[in-house]
Parts: structure tokens; sequence; C-alpha cells
């Protein structure tokens, strides 16, 4: 099976590589840069299902004739804080400007955060993943990893929110925790491992 993924993200085509081995599922994965496809996606969705989808449709409708047996995958995620009323959500990159560093967009996270007692600070990373098939039929999930927005950040591993992202059960936020648990757990790897174990199918 051929699988292009409307991704520029040489990272995330890594993880999947990584789960479709894991499952022992043959396949020739390769970016939309890879396919030659440069074309504009305009992510104006309301939902993260709706993002993973624009994304994945414009891709399949500009595939060109040789990867018209390929099967396009998109994926848009992001950080729902509940307090916030679900901010920063789809636009959790876009969140005080793309190109605002991190430590910054945590720390005002925190800011706002800073009446809200423990119970009430409950967050969620949210991951949804689409497929077009060459038939034009498509599938999407939606996977998510629940936790609570701590009082400082911690760790240095991962990326993006993870240092404000608590664990409750193990006690740490996705920081601190090694690349193969957060896959084993988060809102990414489920929800990677769910579309691959439909595209097996
Ligand atoms: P996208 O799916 O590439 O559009 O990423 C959306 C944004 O959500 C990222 O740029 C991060 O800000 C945030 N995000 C998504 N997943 C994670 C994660 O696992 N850790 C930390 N931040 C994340």
């Amino acid at each position: 099976m051929r699988i292009i993924f409307a991704t520029g993200n040489a990272h995330k085509l890594v993880e999947i590589r990584e789960i479709l081995d894991e499952l022992s599922f043959q396949a020739d994965l390769m970016t939309m840069k890879e396919a030659g496809i440069d074309t504009e996606i305009i992510e104006d969705g309301l939902s993260f299902e709706e993002n993973a989808q624009i994304k994945a449709r414009t891709v399949a409708a500009a595939l060109p004739a040789e990867y018209a047996d390929a099967v396009v995958l998109a994926d848009d995620s992001g950080l729902e804080v509940d307090a916030l009323n679900k901010e920063p959500g789809i636009y959790s990159s876009r969140y005080m400007g793309e190109d605002t560093p991190y430590s910054e967009k945590n720390a005002e996270i925190l800011r706002r955060l800073n009446d809200i007692p423990k119970e009430k600070r409950t967050a969620r990373f949210v991951c949804a993943v689409a497929a077009v098939f060459p038939d034009g039929t498509e599938e999407t999930v939606r996977e998510t990893i629940e936790g609570k927005i701590g009082y400082e950040p911690r760790g240095k591993n991962g990326f993006g929110y993870d240092p404000i992202f608590y664990l409750p059960d193990l006690s740490c936020s996705t920081a601190e925790i090694s690349p193969e648990e957060k896959n084993r757990i988060s809102h990414r790897g489920k929800a990677f491992r769910a579309i691959a174990g439909i595209l097996k199918r």
C-alpha cells in the first residue's frame, strides 16, 4: 500500500512509520512534498476532524496520476483547556502567534489559570487523523489523552505544551516521559494506531 502523509513535519512521519512497523504493516510511506505536492492548504475547519479532513482532501485532489492508487493521511492536533473554554484548541500552534516561543505560550496559560483550583485544571491533547482512499471514501478517527495543567513547566522532552501538561497517574508532565512512553499513551500514538488498524483491514 502506498501512503502519502499530508504533513511537512518529518517527525510525524517517523512516528507513524514506527507505528506501522509495530503492527507489521508493510507500506510505502512518503510526505506530500516527496510526492511532489506543494499545494497550499487552508486550514479553516472548526474542529480537529474537519481540519484533518481538509488537509487530506486537498492533497488527495492534487495527487499526480502516478499516485492515483495512494491513500492520503492527514492529522490535526492540539490542546484543550477546560477552564479556558477549550482554548487554545484548533488554534494551538497559532496561539499568541505562530512564532511566539512555547515558553511564553505556556507561561500565559499558567497565568490565565492562576486562580483555578486543581480539580478544575483538566485538559486534554486531541488528535484527529483523516484518511482519503483512492475510491474517494474517507475515514476519520479522534483520540485524546486526558491530563491537568500543572503549576509550572516541567521536563525537557517532547515539544509545545508538553511541559505544562501533567499526567496525574504518572505524577509527571508529558515532557518528563520518554518518547516511547509518550507514543504509547498519547493522543497521536492512539490515533495513528487506530487509523493503521483501519488501513490494515
Ligand atoms: P499540528 O497537529 O501540527 O497542527 O499541531 C498543533 C499544535 O498542537 C502543536 O503545534 C502544539 O502546539 C500542540 N500539540 C499537539 N500535540 C502536542 C503534544 O503532543 N505535545 C505538546 N503540544 C502538542
